[in-house]
């Protein structure tokens, strides 16, 4: 299989983990793909995701899979015991929930690097950014009152890949001053080989 990459993106990033965590990593080609706003790469549009976007997974029949959640499904699928994503039952969706809040996070950040350090400065929308702020605080805030301990699940991943991209593109937002329990539970996570490993530069 290949993996349509770049070690900045969090969604790749939650891919590339969720393939160290279920054994799957031997398996991948990491394929570096440059994909931007304002870059055109038809290559890579034409040819892999015409949304442009990464992550995109390329498995051994030839077919394209779109687009990091169902990337992630796959795989969890393919190692065949459930352990990212519950087969059933209040747990799943639970966990997809969970997935779904994070990978929201995601956005939200991502899309505040591109406004911030990306759009020329008379262009920027000042609300626009605070609202994304408001919105990374609030789930943030969802998990910290969940206070949970697990770390292996789809919903745990992503939430790391989130913080983890906190850090990464804004380090001086500070989470960790105002999530206590995150802060200890990121800690652990930190220390995983899947974490250590996927860290972007
Ligand atoms: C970044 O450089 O922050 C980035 C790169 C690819 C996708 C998302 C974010």
């Amino acid at each position: 299989m290949k993996l349509y990459f770049a070690a900045a993106s969090p969604f790749v990033r939650k891919v590339h983990m969720s393939a160290i965590e279920l054994g799957l990593v031997k398996q991948i080609e990491l394929v570096s793909t440059h994909v931007s706003p304002g870059k055109e790469n038809a290559t890579y549009t034409d040819g892999i995701n015409p949304l442009g976007k990464i992550p995109a997974l390329e498995i051994d029949d030839g077919s394209i899979i779109l687009d990091s959640s169902v990337i992630c499904e796959y795989l969890n699928h393919l190692e065949g015991n459930n352990t990212l994503i519950p087969e059933r039952g209040p747990e799943r969706w639970r966990v997809q929930t969970g997935h779904a809040i994070a990978n929201g996070i995601m956005d939200a950040a991502v899309s505040n690097r591109y406004e911030t350090f990306m759009r020329p400065e008379e262009y920027r929308w000042d609300l626009w950014v605070n609202e994304q702020w408001a919105k990374i605080n609030q789930a943030l805030q969802w998990f910290e009152n969940q206070k949970s301990d697990s770390m292996e699940t789809i919903d745990q991943i992503s939430l790391a890949c989130a913080l983890g991209y906190l850090d990464f593109r804004f380090a001086d937002f500070a989470w960790r001053e105002r999530y206590a329990h995150l802060s200890l539970w990121h800690q652990r996570m930190s220390e995983t080989t899947a974490y250590r490993e996927t860290a972007p530069d």
